[in-house]
């Protein structure tokens, strides 16, 4: 069933360039420019005071923004979103650090936010919003009276219901959910945590198929896996060099691809191998790891720690089992071009994907895809990235065991061709059937198929 309205996608970033890369936005991108709508995030800059829509952009979409007030970027951003929120659905309650002033700025912003999006909205128009930033947002569109269909996906993993008295008030989840017409999770953990979640509620049914009813409210729970565009990450992955990596002949690589966030694991993967390293036999070819960890977030305290961690880490792997002509970690604190990453993942014989907690992470779906089909590497996965779900050529790895990671690590260095080869297959079907046109198009046509709601 086709959308009568116009797609409006609603997400805490928006690219500012003409054509974006980069899975997320390259897919909304896509959606957008085969539907025609709007794209409405923050512009990443500054206001002295709360603005309006800004349009930034304009041709088959149109891309409006919103700039927040250095108040806004501090309440909603660093601290409700980036210091309550992302540590409270990433099982890292220990982080959290809850300021009610802070949670009232988010509130607000949602509300500032709902009110310039219901300034634009036409009937028959279907709303799209991403991630944690807006979790209230469908609530405060309802409140304005929008009747329009609402739709949500959630980036990130959802919380177990043990999880959830963490946050101030623990019913605020299900009640800003239930604003939605359909809410998109990542995995089926996510959905059974979901449902488990209402499932407490006294005033929710719930219904078969992800279906629930919530005071007055309908809307439907499911698992979208979010994939990425695979021809795209393949072409690339051919034609690009990854440039002189400096690697003594014979050495192998294996590579990390991060953010620099706490739930990525990183202290445990160069634990691991460092152990890997310590347990080589005389003779054995050398690894070098190579981490790519950009910063983020790089004011909210609980990110402050993890940059000297790793840095000191890496400094003693290092001093123990470098050579003249080696170095065992390499950490590169940067963003590279997204080409020059396809093609290191293409040269990488390993790629480690070892978060405590992730959503999806699709650096794991992006290294598959860049492999060449007639020598591919070997992804080491965490049991806990959705992406676990759905990869089962993986080598699979529980990151709270490092001797057991460094024991995977030579496997993987080891495995066969053949064995290689047929993971690579399995997952590559698995890739193409869950690309990133299947993910929009699966969502929207469920949102499309959702009942209106009938406003008063
Ligand atoms: C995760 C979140 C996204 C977020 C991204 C980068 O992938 O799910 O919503 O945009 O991290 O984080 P940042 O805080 O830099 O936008």
């Amino acid at each position: 069933m086709a959308a009568e309205g116009r797609l409006i996608v609603v997400s805490n970033r928006i690219p500012t360039e003409a054509t974006p890369s980069g899975g997320l936005v390259v897919a909304l991108h896509q959606a957008l420019t085969g539907r025609g709508g709007v794209w409405i995030g923050s512009s990443g800059e500054l206001a002295e005071a709360p603005g309006p829509l800004r349009r930034i952009a304009s041709g088959a979409y149109e891309r409006f923004a919103f700039d927040l007030t250095e108040a806004e970027h501090e309440g909603f951003y660093l601290g409700y979103a980036n210091s309550v929120l992302w540590p409270l659905f990433h099982r890292r309650a220990d982080l959290i650090d809850v300021q009610e002033a802070e949670r009232q700025v988010y509130l607000d912003v949602n509300d500032r936010v709902a009110e310039l999006i219901a300034g634009i909205l036409e009937p028959g128009d279907m709303v799209w919003i991403h991630d944690y930033h807006f979790l209230p947002l469908g609530q405060a569109l309802r409140r304005r009276g929008v009747g329009n269909r609402l739709g949500f996906f959630l980036h990130i993993p959802f919380p177990a219901p043990s999880d959830a008295p963490a946050l101030p008030d623990r019913r605020v989840l299900p009640e800003w959910l239930a604003g939605y017409d359909l809410i998109g999770l990542q995995a089926s953990r996510d959905v059974r945590n979901c449902i488990d979640l209402y499932g407490k509620e006294p005033t929710a049914e719930i219904g078969s198929n992800g279906r629930l009813r919530f005071g007055d409210r309908r809307l439907e729970v499911g698992a979208f896996p979010i994939g990425i565009d695979v021809d795209a990450i393949r072409d690339a992955a051919e034609a690009t060099e990854p440039g002189a990596l400096m690697l003594a002949p014979g050495t192998r690589l294996a590579l990390g691809v991060d953010r620099l966030d706490y739930s990525k694991g990183l202290p445990q993967r160069f634990d691991a191998f460092g152990k890997y390293l310590g347990a080589r036999e005389p003779g054995e070819l050398r690894t070098t790891l190579l981490q790519i960890a950009p910063p983020s977030r790089e004011d909210v305290e609980a990110y402050k720690d993890i940059r000297h961690q790793l840095e000191s880490m890496a400094g003693s792997v290092n001093g123990e089992h470098a050579a003249l002509d080696w170095t065992p970690i390499r950490y590169i604190r940067r963003q590279l071009p997204r080409d020059v990453l396809a093609g290191l993942y293409r040269r990488a014989d390993l790629c480690l994907v070892t978060p405590l907690a992730d959503g999806m992470n699709l650096v794991a779906k992006e290294y598959v895809a860049a492999q060449d089909g007639a020598d591919p590497g070997v992804l080491i996965l965490s049991h806990f990235a959705g992406a676990a779900e759905q990869l089962d050529g993986a080598v699979m790895v529980n990151p709270y065991d490092t001797e057991r990671m460094a024991k995977a690590i030579r496997d993987g260095l080891a495995m066969s061709l053949g064995d290689r080869q047929a993971r690579y297959l399995s997952m590559m079907q698995t890739l193409r059937e869950t690309d990133i046109y299947w993910w929009t198009d699966t969502f929207l046509d469920r949102l499309a198929r959702r009942p209106l709601v009938r406003v008063a």
